[in-house]
């Protein structure tokens, strides 16, 4: 595990932006597997400047997102398709028909979550897998369990992801209970794991998650048995 510390968000943005640039540089058909929240929203502004100069070429780059929300299809503008297509899809020049968001308003949802593992599958798993941390320790949507859950599943959000994730909705209430996540298979298969995180109010969690025991209690904490794993924590 590579920890990295450093100075604040935009130090952290960049670093990260310029990780995921390189993947692409290395291997222009690369799949990236992609996360939403306020984590990754300054990696993908830099991406987007470095992608407008000309240093880097999205064109052949296939995207795999972490998760959905169930019920909200992509025009609710808190669905995670919303949010990606928003803030990076139409700003490079990835192909849409590339990028992959689980569909959390599928009819069949057990059936919408075998569909994802294969796809990760066909696509010989992921390059570069980006991810964020909630403040329980989830990964995705990989919430604190009694056992780590290796395929993509339907998962009930813990009340304490709903009051952090309230901030973008008009209330508690409005937030979705239950989200489609990728397991913890499709994550520690990824070839490269990169973990952003900043603020003190996820030191605990980050200290827990990265030097403490590895336990399903803590789901990132299976990240330490990750054989290529980069971690950027910035307390600003
Ligand atoms: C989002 C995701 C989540 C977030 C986590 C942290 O696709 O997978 O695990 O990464 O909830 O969210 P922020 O970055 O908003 O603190």
């Amino acid at each position: 595990m590579r920890y990295i510390t450093v100075k604040n968000y935009d130090e952290l943005s960049t670093k990260a932006a310029a990780l995921i640039c390189a993947q692409v540089n290395v291997k222009p058909n690369c799949v990236l597997g992609l996360a939403t929240g306020s984590s990754p929203l300054g990696t993908y502004a830099k991406i987007i400047e470095k992608c407008a100069n000309g240093e880097v070429d999205f064109s052949e780059v296939t995207s795999i997102n972490l998760d959905e929300y169930m019920g909200l299809d992509g025009t609710h503008d808190q669905s995670y398709r919303y949010f990606m297509n928003t803030n990076l899809f139409s700003k490079i020049n990835i192909d849409l028909a590339k990028t992959h968001v689980p569909n959390g308003c599928a009819a069949d949802l057990e059936a919408e979550c075998r569909a994802y593992d294969a796809l990760i599958a066909e696509h010989g798993g992921i390059d570069l897998q980006l991810l964020g941390i909630g403040l329980d320790g989830h990964i995705g949507f990989n919430e604190p369990d009694k056992y780590f859950e290796k395929a993509t599943h339907v998962v009930e959000l813990d009340p304490s992801t709903i009051e952090a994730n309230a901030r973008f909705f008009a209330s508690e209430a409005d937030v979705p209970r239950k989200a489609v996540t990728m397991g913890m298979g499709g994550i520690m298969t990824a070839k490269k794991v990169l973990l952003i995180a900043s603020g003190k109010n996820k030191k605990e969690i980050m200290e827990k998650a990265f030097f403490g025991p590895i336990t399903p209690e803590v789901p990132a904490s299976i990240l330490q048995l990750h054989p290529d794993l980069t971690v950027i924590y910035s307390e600003e």
